[in-house]
């Protein structure tokens, strides 16, 4: 495959539905925020082939579903998916339209061409680090199912269309970029490192640019990713090696840039050089998504995280020192193969030492091909499903506490939203509550400040104190 693959024969199709009808793409996404940022970018490329948009999948001429493989949920949920589309494609094509069904991500990595057996209605199927290949694979596909999971050596992002400056625009006021990619971790439980591949990262002076690109087209607030995003190592503007702290002190000097995230990172790669940049980026969120999976040192040592818990407590303090209101989020698993109630009691009480603002917790999923699906003492499903509930509700009892603390405060808020009342806007404020408030829309997408009134079950009601010039 050419590393500049021609681009579709828009022009015929168009013509045949005429010049209003230019075809429509549908893209959808599953799993994390870099399936979200690849999805965006997969449309630039198909909206370089002459594709709009579309958000109704049953006018599109272009489908894509950008999967996660993350659990078997996620993973069998894409065939239910699949099946419908079908149905779609069908009806679709007794009117007389052709429908073209890629499947991306990494589900497509994963199972390759056991899609096109399970599901024959799927045209292509691509995996994560191919997607500047798809106008070339689109035009092969017209003649039978396609594959290409082959992990290339030019990086995808390379080849891949920078978002137009209207396409920017219409995403909103907060943006993700994606900065690093893949993961060398291995986890016991996890399938990311065979789907996504090698850890590599991306040139700094091309990650600025796109940044800038995206400022100029009104995002404020920049959510740098990565599946370990804290062990960002791209070549500098200078020739050498440049930290996530370097890319992040760079980026919060671009106009416009009024806020920074990054997620999702390792305790192992917490540097201080990073921990630094929050006491000294006054635009850098006090926010840190943190995974620690689990809170028992034997069961860490089984997952292969490669620290103990107390490792993880001293980050968790270190990062409090440089910013006394740094707020944390993490990822749990309960019922990894071998954890035992008293494994599990160390979680909760890890859970109670840090207190979270906010956290995901899962069962254990077993994935084909990672060392623990092999592990001989699997957990009873319904032991992790009590445990689930128990660490749900003492991880949501810590998410209303730290609402409830923010009640009296005044936050900075980017409203990037309508509300549903007239007058009235949703936004963020640097922890990633959502706030309503009527606020002067001019505002939109500026830093706000707000004073916290009150706390309702999924959001925070705020006033407007002041707005600076
Ligand atoms: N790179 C990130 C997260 C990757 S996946 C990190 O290192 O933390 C997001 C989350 O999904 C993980 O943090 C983990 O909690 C969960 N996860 C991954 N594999 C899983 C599995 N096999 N079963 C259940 N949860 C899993
Ligand atoms: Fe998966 Fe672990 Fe890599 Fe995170 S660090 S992506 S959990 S293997
Ligand atoms: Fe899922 Fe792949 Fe992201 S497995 S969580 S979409 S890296």
């Amino acid at each position: 495959m050419s590393k500049h693959a021609p681009p579709v024969e828009a022009a015929n199709d168009r013509a045949a539905y005429g010049a209003e009808n230019s075809r429509r793409v549908y893209v959808r996404s599953f799993g994390c925020q870099m399936n979200v940022y690849d999805s965006q970018r997969m449309a630039d490329v198909a909206g370089m082939d002459g594709y709009r948009e579309t958000d109704d999948i049953a006018e599109a001429d272009l489908v894509i579903l950008n999967t996660c493989h993350i659990r078997e949920r996620a993973s069998e949920k894409i065939y239910s998916e699949l099946g419908k589309i079908r149905e779609l494609k069908d009806a679709r094509a007794a009117a007389g339209r052709e429908t073209t069904l890629v499947v991306a991500g990494c589900v497509a990595q994963a199972e390759g061409r056991e899609m096109l057996r399970r599901q024959p209605a799927v045209d292509l199927v691509v995996g994560p680090q191919n997607y500047h290949r798809l106008p070339g694979l689109l035009l092969a596909a017209r003649s039978g199912g396609v594959v290409d999971t082959e992990f290339p050596l030019e990086d995808k992002f390379d080849h891949l269309p920078a978002a137009s400056q209207e396409a920017a625009r219409a995403r909103g006021v907060s943006a993700f970029v994606t900065v690093q990619e893949g993961c060398d971790k291995f986890c016991s439980f996890c399938v990311v490192p065979y789907t996504r591949g090698a850890e590599t990262s991306r040139p700094v002076a091309k990650v600025l640019a796109e940044i800038e690109s995206l400022a100029r087209a009104g995002a404020s607030e920049i959510t740098l990713l990565g599946q370990n995003v804290n062990g960002y190592h791209g070549e500098g503007r200078d020739g050498g090696p440049a930290s996530l702290a370097d890319l992040l002190t760079l980026a919060s000097r671009i106009p416009g840039v009024l806020r920074l995230r990054y997620s999702t990172s390792h305790p192992l790669d917490m540097t201080e050089d990073l921990i630094r940049a929050h006491a000294e980026l006054p635009a850098l969120a006090p926010h840190l998504h943190l995974p620690v999976q689990s809170g028992s040192d034997r069961i860490l040592a089984a997952m292969n995280r490669r620290h103990s818990v107390r490792d993880y407590l001293d980050v968790i303090a270190r990062a409090r020192r440089a910013r006394p209101d740094m707020a944390f989020s993490s990822d749990f698993i309960v019922g990894f193969p071998g954890e035992t109630d008293a494994d599990f009691e160390a979680t909760l009480a890890l859970v109670r030492e840090v207190g979270f603002a906010s956290a995901y917790a899962f069962k254990y999923s077993s994935r084909p091909g990672t060392p623990a699906a092999d592990a001989e003492e699997q957990v009873e499903p319904a032991v992790k499903a009590a445990r689930l509930a128990v660490l749900q509700a003492l991880l949501d009892s810590q998410r209303q506490a730290f609402n409830r603390a923010t009640v009296g405060r005044r936050l900075g808020v980017v409203f990037d939203r309508r509300g549903r009342h007239q007058g009235q806007f949703i936004g963020r404020t640097a922890y990633m509550q959502s706030v309503h408030a009527d606020v002067n829309p001019s505002r939109l997408g500026a830093l706000t400040e707000v004073e916290i009134l009150g706390v309702k079950p999924n959001s925070l009601a705020g006033r407007v104190v002041a707005h600076p010039s």
